[in-house]
Parts: C-alpha cells; sequence; structure tokens
C-alpha cells in the first residue's frame, strides 16, 4: 500500500484530495512531520509543530452507498481510539462529531472530506485527514488552547513514536472502513456512544441562525444526529456545527 512520507507540506488533506482525484488507491495515505496549513473543522487552523504530532491523510475507496459516507467520521474515530487503547493502554473518549478527548481535553481531531457523491460510484472517495497530538508537551500549545488541550505524551509521561501510531491508527481505519462496509452503521454508533465523553454533559451548540442552544447531550442517535435537550425539555437535533461544554 502506498505510503507518502513528507517533511513538510500546507495539508496533507490538500495533498490527498489531489492524489485520490488523480485515482490514487484506496489506503493510500501522506503523512507530514508538518503542515503549514493544516486545516481544521469549520475552517479553523490545525496547529502543527514540527515531530510533535501525527500529521495523516488516508485516502479511501468504500463500498458504500452515497448517503452512508458522511458515516466515515465515525469509523475514523473508533479507529483511532481502538489503535491508542491496543498500542499504549490508554483509553480515549469522543467527542461528537469526531475529536479525540482524554478528561474533557482535546488531543486530536478529524477532518473528512470527500468528492462529490453523485459521480459514478466507481469515482467516489473520501479521504479521512487525522491529526493527533502525540510528544506535544504544554510548551508547545498556543496560549489560548492549552487549557484545554492534551497530548499521548502529557497523559501517560512517555515518548511514543510518531511513525508507530501512524501504523496503527492506519491499519486500524483499514479494518474498521472494511467491517462498516459489511456490518453498516448500527454496530459503529452503538461502540462510539460506549466512548462518548460528553454524554450527560451541559453543551452549548450555535444553531445556524446564530442561536445559542444549551442542554443535556443525550447522545448521537442511529443516524449520528447529536441530540440536546434544553431546559425547557425540547430535544434538538444537532447535524453539524461545534458542541463546547456548557456554562452552567
Ligand atoms: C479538527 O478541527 O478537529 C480536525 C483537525 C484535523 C487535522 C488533520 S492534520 C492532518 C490532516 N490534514 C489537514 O490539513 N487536516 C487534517
Amino acid at each position: 500500500m502506498k505510503i507518502v512520507r513528507l517533511q513538510s507540506t500546507d495539508s496533507t488533506n490538500r495533498v490527498a484530495m489531489e492524489m485520490a482525484a488523480d485515482g490514487a488507491a484506496h489506503g493510500t495515505a501522506i503523512i507530514s512531520a508538518t503542515q503549514t496549513k493544516g486545516r481544521g473543522r469549520l475552517g479553523k487552523v490545525w496547529q502543527s509543530p514540527a515531530g510533535k504530532g501525527l500529521y495523516t491523510s488516508v485516502i479511501l475507496r468504500p463500498v458504500l452507498k452515497a448517503e452512508d459516507f458522511p458515516y466515515l467520521t465515525f469509523v475514523a474515530g473508533l479507529a483511532v481510539a481502538d489503535a491508542i487503547k491496543q498500542l499504549y493502554n490508554l483509553q480515549p473518549g469522543l467527542k461528537w462529531p469526531n475529536d479525540i478527548y482524554f478528561f474533557m481535553k482535546k488531543c486530536g481531531g478529524i477532518l473528512s472530506e470527500s468528492s462529490a457523491l453523485t459521480v459514478d460510484p466507481s469515482c467516489r472517495f473520501a479521504v479521512v485527514g487525522i491529526g493527533l497530538n502525540v510528544n506535544t508537551t504544554i510548551n508547545d500549545f498556543p496560549a489560548e488552547v492549552v487549557t484545554r488541550a492534551t497530548s499521548l505524551f502529557i497523559e501517560s509521561g512517555r515518548e511514543m513514536s510518531v511513525d508507530e501510531v501512524f501504523t496503527k491508527i492506519h491499519a486500524q481505519l483499514l479494518l474498521e472502513v472494511q467491517s462498516f462496509e459489511r456490518h453498516g452503521f448500527t454496530p459503529v454508533i452503538k461502540r462510539w456512544r460506549e466512548l462518548d465523553c460528553m454524554f450527560g454533559k451541559r453543551l452549548a451548540w450555535v444553531a445556524v441562525n446564530g442561536k445559542v442552544v444549551e442542554g443535556i447531550s443525550l447522545g448521537p442517535d442511529n443516524l449520528g444526529r447529536l441530540h440536546i435537550r434544553d431546559d425547557s425539555g425540547k430535544v434538538h437535533e444537532v447535524l453539524s456545527g461545534d458542541v463546547q461544554l456548557g456554562t452552567s
């Protein structure tokens, strides 16, 4: 399987999207020691200090219906959590839709992109971009995130090989995508809920109209939509966006 190793690039997702459009095979991965314009979700920047973290994008050509492609992001979150647990016996939590957490601090995130899903099924692809803080220390984090971020090193006191972490996550992702193709989303979301670190916690969500909805997380439903019960008892179904821990 082709693994492209780079010292530096703007964004491994950008490289992977181009390679996938040019026909790169299922499982092809791009890994870079640093990124100058790492992309986060919702237009945010993903800080990518050299040699401290895992910055990788994996090209997938799964045999799935177009409407099942968005679920790949949940599959990827599970694969990252499972790989970390199997390698180091550290159990990460998952924060909807696909952040990797330890004790309410973010350790990693996933940015999934895909080709147009209306094209011929044989031409469809997805790119799963994974950013994971591996050997990052407190001093490596920008001041504005330092209280909300963590790394495998901070959680375990051990330096880890970024390459070892990559190899395990890559293998686990391909295994879990295969299982998803065979068994569908039900077992994925069932296992995802077991790792949901926000279940029952108070969250704030900014709706599309800019209104902030605060309430208790009831976790994702069988279609992956997050349910939040506000103080009046109304349940909101959240399809996209970002949720933060609530203020009270
Ligand atoms: C998030 O906002 O939580 C998602 C962050 C995803 C970052 C990774 S790093 C490797 C890949 N390349 C990118 O430009 N972004 C993703």
